[in-house]
């Protein structure tokens, strides 16, 4: 079966088809030069101005129409523009479009998130039974770290005599919403960091795992402690992090964190809400006028914590409006939260459909933020100088 959004996007696709059968480009590899045409104040509605050879916001009616790093994504939920296909970002900046600095210390970067990373559309039963829960992303957490994904929030249940990653509710994991044994999460984790080796991963743990040393044990088996970077090695109360290029010399490339506060000092995985804030998630998250702190979070404001993770998707996972949530409203929230954060720059953006968007999307967010943080200026794939003032760009 299709999902909506998919029928929406094929039905877009045909009528595109039907009148603009002539505008297909050939792909060009790792042609990334069409990304700086946006300038930050361009609204993405009328992207359809920018043409290039497959560039940013080029009319398509297929992803081989695209340059790399783009494919042919139809927003009709950004209104009547939308409907007009047009390659759209699938990928983070890759390193190679801008010199990427690593000595400043991990908390002034800014990662792409997902949200529920393994609550995956079309994810084939592994309990034997149909799932019947709320879907959030449509690719794999592989594929996810290959287009630059960095945060990747897993919910970890007791479940079958092992850990698994569910969707569910009560803290108790059923059948219909179990998706798969962590450990196959974990293994997709270990083959990225294995061929990766200056990439850091953050693992945000929506733990009821309450098997004694259940979490330890997982990651033990999984091989990953090699990567994990221990808590003692964490700076706490507000504190710089080490440096992105200390932890990767370190091997420190695996940062786990659990919302349960006792198993920091059973286990040795870190309390996030010692070293992060998080804005409320859900539809009150979505309130572009404020920045509420989450339930068990500090304040945003607390500066004793010195990483930032903004949530920035609806209560129900919503695939067709997402690719207009992942924009302007994504791109307001950014200040908004800047500013309750004691104007520090978020961390981790985390997304539903992280793809999804009317043109930059989660991925430009990225660009704003790391260009805030690393270099003072708008993007950080444009020359930077610090006599750059932040403009909000919507
Ligand atoms: C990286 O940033 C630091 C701190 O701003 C600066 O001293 C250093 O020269 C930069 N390195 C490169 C290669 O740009
Ligand atoms: C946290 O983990 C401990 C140890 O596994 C467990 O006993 C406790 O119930 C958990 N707390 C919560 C709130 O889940
Ligand atoms: C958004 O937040 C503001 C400030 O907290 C509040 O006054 C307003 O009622 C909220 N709007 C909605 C729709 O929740
Ligand atoms: C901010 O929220 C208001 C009220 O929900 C909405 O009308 C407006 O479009 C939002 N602004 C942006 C830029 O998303």
């Amino acid at each position: 079966m299709l999902a909506p959004s998919t029928m929406v996007r094929r039905t877009a696709l045909l009528l595109v088809f039907l009148t603009f059968f002539n505008n297909g480009h050939a792909a060009s590899d790792e042609d990334f030069s069409n990304l700086a045409i946006l300038s930050p104040t361009d609204n993405p509605d009328n992207m359809l101005k920018l043409r290039g050879e497959g560039g940013l916001g080029t009319p398509c009616f297929s992803d081989s129409a695209c340059a790399s790093g783009l494919y042919c994504f139809a927003c009709p939920a950004a209104g009547a523009s939308g409907f007009q296909p047009k390659c759209t970002r699938c990928r983070i900046t890759p390193t190679s479009a801008f010199p990427k600095n690593t000595s400043l210390p991990f908390n002034k970067y800014a990662w792409l998130t997902t949200h529920n990373s393994f609550a995956i559309f079309g994810s084939p039963s592994e309990s034997g039974v149909p799932i019947i829960t709320f879907f959030n992303q449509e690719d794999s957490v592989l594929e996810q770290l290959n287009n630059g994904v960095r945060g990747l929030m897993l919910d970890m249940y007791d479940f079958r005599n092992d850990i698994w990653l569910c969707h569910s509710f009560r803290g108790v994991c059923y059948d219909f919403t179990a998706f798969r044994p962590a450990s196959k999460t974990l293994a997709e984790i270990k083959t990225f960091l294995d061929s990766n080796p200056t990439e850091v991963i953050t693992i945000f743990i929506e733990d009821y795992v309450t098997s004694p040393n259940g979490l330890t044990s997982l990651f033990s088996k999984a091989g990953l402690m090699k990567y994990w970077m221990p808590v003692a090695a964490m700076p706490s109360y507000g504190r710089l992090w080490p440096t992105l290029q200390t932890m990767i010399q370190r091997n420190h490339r695996l940062l786990v964190f659990t919302q349960n506060s006792t198993k920091e000092a059973t286990e040795g995985v870190a309390f996030q809400w010692r070293y992060t804030t998080e804005n409320q998630y859900g539809d009150d998250g979505m309130n572009n006028s404020s920045c509420l702190k989450r339930g068990g979070s500090p304040a945003m404001s607390d500066m004793s914590r010195s990483l930032i993770v903004q949530n920035y998707f609806p209560s129900n996972p919503n695939p067709i409006n997402a690719c207009k949530h992942n924009s302007d409203g994504l791109f307001k929230m950014l200040s908004t939260c800047y500013a309750a954060s004691g104007n520090r720059w978020s961390n981790y953006i985390a997304v539903d459909f992280y793809k999804r968007s009317t043109g930059g999307g989660a991925f430009r967010a990225l660009d704003r933020l790391n260009g805030q943080m690393e270099c003072g200026c708008e993007d950080v794939t444009k020359t930077c100088t610090v006599s750059h003032v932040w403009r909000t760009f919507v």
